[in-house]
């Protein structure tokens, strides 16, 4: 297994260019499903969760085959297989996102309960309810969720659940009412951009579905879908992620590629801060000069400040100049990364979904491990600073949701090298 030698450098500084979005591609090359005919999906990062969907699409018939510029054909070949099996679904849970797709092209799904993970216990409730009100028998058997539907009927869904909205949730239910009879209507539907992102494409693939990123998302039904060409858009938390690792460093960091409109929850907060962000042309300069002034932070669903930056966060705010409140809102569990950074020296206090953050005035490298993809970005970020040596191990975990952030880091300055364990 990799491990990460990160040694404390001085203030990051130069351009990195953002990826395009993990959580926008897969459930788009997952709609390709929905396809007569071939999808030109651009923009894909070359991710191992990418590499996971990919093997799991060729699994059901519709291979996802990755050209040498960064783009991926999607075409159904063969339907005659709609069995995602755990020993694919158990490398990546967010594997559930066939399951509409399946269901409203051939009629029956078999797709394997993703179970948990290190942030939580993701269930998948809220997705098999709104299958459901579409008209699909939903069973569970031996781990596998069986959906079945004669034919999808639209219908008015509420999708919200004790946490908020649902990301995957609203993409499956998107997915599968592209198909169904009549008008549906998703209530309480996740705003993200990865949604708005799935919905585009959809569309020109001759769907018809308006109003997504909003709450309330419409959907009229269709006979057939169409491929088409779609780019996906950058990677806001990768985005994010290298403007936390800048303003830690107290350096200087020019993003190229990146969407500052999907990121304003982000940039308030690194404002508030101190962290400045500017645009500059089509880039985005991010550049920080003393420690952080500490901050209250709660994680919400988009627009909100995402969860998915909360372990990154953390780390800038271990060294802010007094006490931050983290409240974590989507995950409540979503905290491996509070023992880690302990270890490095930083002083946080876990109660309950909420970590109380008091800055100190440095970390110190150590022998750490990665335990799921931000909690593993957040103990790089802090390697970057921490007086030492920092040592991460199972950098498999990173190397789901970042391109090559090891050559990345070290374009801006960074010391950061990969190692066979
Ligand atoms: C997506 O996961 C992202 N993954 C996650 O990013 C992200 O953290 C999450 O959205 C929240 O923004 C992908 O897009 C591939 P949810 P998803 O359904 O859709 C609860 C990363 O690091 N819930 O929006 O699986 C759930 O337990 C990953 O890139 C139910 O209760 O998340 C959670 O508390 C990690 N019932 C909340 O809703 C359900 O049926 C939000 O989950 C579904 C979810």
């Amino acid at each position: 297994m990799d491990i990460f030698e990160i040694e404390s450098g001085g203030p990051l500084s130069g351009t990195v260019a953002i990826s395009g979005s993990k959580n926008s591609a897969l459930p788009i090359l997952a709609a390709g499903i929905l396809a007569d005919g071939p999808s030109r999906i651009r923009n894909v990062p070359d991710l191992a969760d990418i590499g996971h969907l990919a093997a799991l699409m060729g699994d059901l018939g519709v291979p996802a085959v990755r050209q040498e510029n960064g783009e991926m054909l999607v075409e159904v070949k063969d339907e005659s297989n709609s069995h995602a099996a755990y020993d694919r679904v158990r490398k990546m849970r967010a594997s559930i996102c066939v399951l509409g797709p399946l269901l409203a092209k051939r009629r029956v799904a078999k797709v394997s309960m993703p179970g948990g993970c290190a942030i939580g216990s993701r269930p998948v409730d809220l997705h098999l309810r709104g299958l459901e009100a579409l008209g699909a028998t939903i069973e569970l058997d031996g781990g596998d969720i069986i959906a079945r539907a004669d034919k999808l009927r639209g219908a008015e869904i509420f999708l919200g659940g004790p946490f908020g909205s649902t990301v995957l949730g609203t993409a499956n239910v998107m997915c599968a009412a592209t198909l169904a009879a009549g008008r549906t209507v998703i209530e309480s539907a996740a705003c993200e951009p990865e949604i708005t992102d799935l919905a585009e494409y959809l569309n020109a693939m001759g769907a018809k579905v308006s109003h997504a990123g909003t709450p309330r998302i419409e959907i009229e039904g269709v006979k057939s879908l169409h491929g088409a060409d779609h780019t996906v858009i950058p990677d806001r938390i990768e985005a994010g992620t290298f403007m936390i690792a800048g303003a830690i460093t107290c350096g200087r960091v020019v993003l190229k590629n990146v969407r500052l409109d999907h990121l304003m929850g982000v940039v308030a907060m690194l404002r508030r801060i101190g962290v400045h962000v500017d645009r500059k042309g089509d880039a985005v300069v991010v550049w920080a000069e003393g420690a952080a002034t500490p901050i209250d932070i709660t994680t919400q669903p988009y627009p909100g400040f995402p969860t998915d930056l909360q372990a990154q966060m953390m780390s800038l705010l271990a060294l802010a100049e007094g006490n931050s409140a983290i409240v974590e809102k989507i995950f409540p569990d979503r905290f491996m990364h509070v023992a880690e950074l302990s270890r490095m020296g930083a002083n946080i206090r876990k109660e309950g979904s909420v970590a109380i953050v008091t800055g100190v005035k440095e970390l110190v490298g150590a022998p750490v491990m990665a335990s799921d993809l931000r909690a593993s970005a957040a103990l790089v970020t802090a390697g970057l600073v921490a007086r030492g040596q920092t040592t991460i191990r199972r950098v498999y975990h990173i190397d789901r949701g970042y391109e090559q952030i090891e050559v990345k880091l070290r374009a801006l300055g960074a010391k950061i090298e990969r190692r066979q364990e």
